[in-house]
């Protein structure tokens, strides 16, 4: 079983991902880490040098192999639902659990590593409060693909661990 954490950056899908990972007895996966491996560059310098739709292809690359994996929870980047095919080869692999979260929470959260994720980098708080809104406006209809919405807010690995095991008792029904 492959599952995967989509939602939007700062909804915590690393560390839900891990900690829902060491429940399940799976692997965890951070999909920005591979790619940061292969590529040897971080995700900043390759926007910086070789420019988002590099990233993407490389993002692409890096969600196609973890199709090969079995036992994993793979946390995906921000943008990995928004292009290609990702989202319903997601949906076919495995189990895509949207990791939901109100933008202003969001915002408090991405502030303090926001020289990170070079999308943000170089926003104020009130021009990153307005580029959230937005870009979940346009990313939703693709995250509400996902077979599970979860909200992030007050949500736990025990939560959503139990959640996890409805959703495997419920298949098995089927
Ligand atoms: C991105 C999110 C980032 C990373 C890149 C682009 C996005 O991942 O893939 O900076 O387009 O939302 P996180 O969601 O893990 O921050």
């Amino acid at each position: 079983m492959r599952i995967y954490l989509i939602g939007y950056m700062g909804s915590g899908k690393s560390s839900m991902g891990k900690k829902l990972a060491a429940r399940l007895g799976y692997s965890f996966l951070d999909l920005d880490s591979l790619i940061e491996e292969e590529q040897k560059q971080s995700v900043s310098d390759i926007f910086a040098e070789k420019g988002e739709n590099a990233f993407r292809s490389f993002e692409r690359l890096a969600l196609h192999q973890t199709f090969e994996m079995e036992n994993i929870v793979v946390s995906t980047g921000g943008g990995t639902p928004v292009f290609f095919d990702n989202m319903s080869l997601m949906n076919e692999k495995g189990l895509c659990i949207y990791l939901k979260s109100d933008s202003d929470v969001l915002v408090n959260r991405l502030l303090p590593n926001q020289h990170l994720r070079p999308l943000i980098a170089k926003l104020s708080k009130e021009e990153l409060s307005v580029f959230i809104n937005e870009q979940i406006k346009k990313r939703s209809p693709f995250y509400e693909k996902a077979k599970m919405h979860i909200e992030a807010r007050d949500l736990t690995p025990a939560i959503l661990h139990v959640q996890v095991m409805r959703w495997f008792e419920n298949q098995q029904k089927v």
